[in-house]
């Protein structure tokens, strides 16, 4: 009875302590926005917000990054927008918010990931960039005049045959395609893979990498996208609003699953005995808010040792050597991104805004002047 009420209180103890360092932590939660007093002696604009909420969002003066003897500083031509802004922009899922992405205002002030730009300056270790190079690739803080980025990290030189936008978009959207596809997916010549959101930023760059591997391409979007996926190269395309893949009753070799808007269960049935589904997608903005894909996640962990397919989520690893991987099929024109809209810095709010109702049509790019 004793050992009952100490391992009762010992519970109740925890679960107050727990409440109280979660309410002091939200509290004092805090970022740079709210520590900055002088104006800036270098200015550069950036978007950025002290709280979540896109009505947060604004442009403003903010200090020059200088780089260090490792990194170059590129003067951003472009930019562009990806889900992945929204997810940081909303704080959604909550669950990031605990993860270190800041409780109760975002921890980093700025945003943007995907850049494309010119290199102005370089560190003293830095050999394999000099300045005027034109570069692409990824790094926190993207919509700005300026970033500096690590040479040995996500960027890589900007194919001549692109332009500045094109480059931009390039980054987040299209590693996911290529490492879902390649490393996840393992897709081989030949091979059935099928493609759910084939008409957004990653799908548009994901239909042409697997055809590029030498699959047959089935893409699945809606009815006003369908001739776009048949020109990147999709061998069947399936309209969504007229027909359900999970019901065709084809067999997949691999999916790559972009709007996780079907059952597992349902996605196992039309995958092969030995099939792989490659789930990357978390939904929108409003969908799962408290824990985003995790739930899925979770299920397709439990459900694996007893099915012969392979199911599970893929985060993308940016790096340079897949970006170069890109830029070659770019620059031999097997791969040619597709550009839905382009807004001016200041607009980055309105552009997050239409990426956020889930129907771009390829990628959304931000001009930076
Ligand atoms: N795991 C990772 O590392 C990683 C990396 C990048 C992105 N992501 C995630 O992957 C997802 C896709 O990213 P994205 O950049 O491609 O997003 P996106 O550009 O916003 O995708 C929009 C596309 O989704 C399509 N879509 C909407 N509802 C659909 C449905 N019911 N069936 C089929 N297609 C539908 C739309 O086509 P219609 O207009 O024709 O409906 C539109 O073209 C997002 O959830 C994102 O967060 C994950």
């Amino acid at each position: 009875m004793k050992i009952k009420r100490i391992l009762k209180w010992s519970v109740i103890v925890i679960v107050l302590a727990l409440l109280v360092w979660f309410q002091i932590a939200y509290w004092t939660s805090t970022n740079d926005y709210d520590r900055q007093t002088a104006a800036p002696n270098h200015p550069m604009k950036a978007i950025v917000y002290s709280d979540y909420g896109l009505s947060n969002l604004k442009l403003e003066n903010i200090e020059k990054p200088v780089p260090n003897d490792d990194q170059i500083l590129v003067k951003v031509r472009a930019a562009s927008i990806n889900p992945y802004d929204w997810h940081f922009v909303e704080g959604t899922p909550y669950i990031m918010r605990m993860m270190g992405v800041g409780l109760r205002k975002p921890k980093d002030i700025q945003l943007g990931v995907d850049f494309a730009g010119t290199v102005e300056a370089v560190g003293k270790n830095v050999t394999q960039f000099k300045p005027g190079d034109d570069v692409f690739g990824g790094r926190g803080g993207a919509f700005a005049e300026y970033v500096c980025r690590r040479a040995e990290g996500a960027v890589a030189l900007k194919p001549a045959n692109l332009t500045f936008e094109q480059a931009a978009s390039v980054n987040i959207a299209g590693i996911t395609a290529l490492q879902a596809l390649r490393d996840k997916g393992k897709v081989q010549p030949g091979q059935k893979v099928l493609i759910n959101g084939a008409s957004g930023g990653v799908g548009t760059f994901a239909v042409q990498i697997a055809k590029s591997f030498g699959a047959d391409v089935t893409g699945v979007c809606s009815t006003r996208n369908v001739d776009l996926v048949r020109s990147l190269g999709a061998d069947h395309v399936i309209d969504y609003t007229k027909e359900d893949f999970a019901k065709s009753g084809r067999r997949y070799d691999v999916i790559l699953d972009n709007v996780p808007n079907h059952s597992l269960s349902d996605c196992r049935g039309v995958l092969t005995p030995q099939g792989k589904y490659v789930m990357i997608g978390g939904g929108g903005p409003n969908d799962s808010r408290w824990v985003g894909p995790f739930g899925r996640v979770i299920k397709t962990m439990v459900m694996s040792p007893f099915i012969s397919q392979q199911m599970g989520m893929m985060m993308a690893d940016t790096s340079q050597k897949d970006l170069t991987i890109l830029a070659d099929m770019m620059q031999s024109g097997k791969v040619k991104p597709v550009i839905d809209r382009t807004y001016k810095l200041s607009e980055v709010p309105a552009a997050i805004a239409y990426l956020e109702e889930g129907h771009a049509r390829g990628k959304v790019v931000i001009t930076v002047e």
